[in-house]
This record gives C-alpha cells, sequence and structure tokens, in this order.
C-alpha cells in the first residue's frame, strides 16, 4: 500500500512539475518512423510528452532564462542568452560547459570550432545534430571563456534541470568537468569520471572530454571515441 501512496505522489510530483513549465496535456503516444528508430534517434518507449508540449514547456523555460539576472558578473558579459537546440525527443543529448564568442554572437550552443568537432563526435556516432539535443550547464558566455563559478554553476543549475525534466533523454553526454559538477555533483577528474555509467533521474550518464580540451590536446580523441562507443553499444547503435 505504501508502494502506491510513494508511486502517487511521485507522478503528482512530476506533473505539477511539468504544469509549472506549461505543459497543459497528458502523454499520448507518439508516431516513430522505423527509420530513425532503427538508427536509435528516437525512443522506442511509447509513454512520452507530446513534441508540441515539449516545445511550448522549454520556450517557457527559454523565456525566462532570457530574463535571468542571477549571476551580476554574467549579466554584464553576455550578448545574449544560449538556451540549447535539437529534437525535443532526443534519446541522447549533449551536456556542455557555457557559451563561448560564437555562440554568445549567434544564441545557439556549440557553433564554434569546439562545436565543429562536437558535430564530428555526433556524425561518427552515426547520429546527426537534429537527433540529439544540445544544451550547456550555463547559459551566458563568462568574460574572456573563463570557468564559471560553483555559484554559477549552481544558480543556472535550475534551467537545465527543468530542460531535461521535459526533454526525458534516456542517455545524456556530459562534456568536461562543469557539465559532470552541475549535473551528478561530482568534483573528481573526468579521466576518474570516464567509461562509467551515471544515474540522472531515468537517464544514463556518461562524462567526456569536452571537445575544447580535445582541440588542444588532440591525443585525447582516442578517450572520447572510446566512451562514445560505449555510449553507442548502450544505447544499441552499431557505429
Ligand atoms: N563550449 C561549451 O561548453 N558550450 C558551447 O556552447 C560552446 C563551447
Amino acid at each position: 500500500m505504501s508502494d502506491v501512496i510513494d508511486l502517487s505522489s511521485a507522478i503528482l510530483q512530476q506533473l505539477q512539475s511539468l504544469a509549472r513549465s506549461g505543459v497543459r496535456d497528458l502523454p499520448t503516444p507518439q508516431p516513430q518512423t522505423e527509420k530513425a528508430m532503427a538508427r536509435g534517434s528516437v525512443a522506442p518507449t511509447e509513454l512520452t510528452l507530446p513534441r508540441d508540449d515539449r516545445r511550448i514547456a522549454l520556450q517557457v523555460v527559454r523565456d525566462e532564462v532570457s530574463q535571468c539576472t542571477r549571476c551580476h558578473d554574467l549579466v554584464c558579459s553576455r550578448t545574449q542568452t544560449v538556451f540549447g537546440v535539437g529534437n525535443v525527443q532526443p534519446r541522447l543529448c549533449f551536456f556542455g560547459e557555457a557559451p563561448g564568442a560564437d555562440e554568445d554572437a549567434q544564441g545557439e550552443p556549440f557553433v564554434g570550432r569546439a562545436g565543429q568537432l562536437l558535430n564530428k563526435i555526433i556524425a561518427a556516432c552515426k547520429l546527426t545534430r537534429d537527433e540529439v539535443y544540445i544544451l550547456n550547464a550555463i547559459k551566458c558566455r563568462p568574460e574572456n571563456n573563463r570557468t564559471p563559478t560553483d555559484a554559477e554553476i549552481d544558480n543556472c543549475w535550475e534551467y537545465a534541470r527543468r530542460q531535461l525534466e521535459i526533454l526525458q533523454p534516456e542517455f545524456i553526454c556530459c562534456l568536461g568537468a562543469v557539465a559532470a559538477r552541475a549535473l551528478l555533483k561530482r568534483k573528481d577528474s573526468i579521466g576518474r569520471m570516464r567509461q562509467k555509467f551515471f544515474d540522472y533521474e531515468q537517464s544514463r550518464v556518461i562524462v567526456t572530454y569536452h571537445p575544447a580540451y580535445l582541440l588542444r590536446e588532440p591525443s585525447a580523441k582516442k578517450d572520447v571515441w572510446d566512451d562514445m562507443q560505449m555510449l553507442m553499444k548502450a544505447m544499441g547503435v552499431s557505429v
């Protein structure tokens, strides 16, 4: 009996949270194309939030982010906030650090040099940028691309948490230490966290090196490829 009460209370909390994010309808089964399912880019589950509800809910959070003034220094250094981009019903999310100069100018994550490398990593996994969702732990560009402070990571976490709650990805790939710190609340080195699966809510999470690190340290590309192969195997995608 207490299991039933726990479950009802968990479902109620989830529904209340989605309602706060702007979701107005209950989930209905979505048609899935066989090709996308075979490529592994679409979740096989039938019980998912409808795409339109996700778009609406994400827009609510995006609007809040665009008005955010929680971090004085970031408000001063940003041109605009950078929310997220991609498939609103993704199996896989890439979770980065913070926008750089190109992202700050264009309002989209991972569009600069690190983004081009991320595109290659996504392509090597036989996926496209449109099939995954890409977001950052921090929505504003830190001045001179400095590492975000712990306070900034904590201030911004609510937004990524709500994005992920709406997106419900099966898998999340943390790119670098800031992403892992925000999502998993861990401060271990990437070397210690990679090649393992962690749990975040209903998602399985891996941690790997940030593409910007690979630009400075190309020898680490092999490690990232090993990490992506581990991820693809878990996703049932042959690479
Ligand atoms: N690095 C990140 O972590 N995110 C971006 O959007 C661009 C570079």
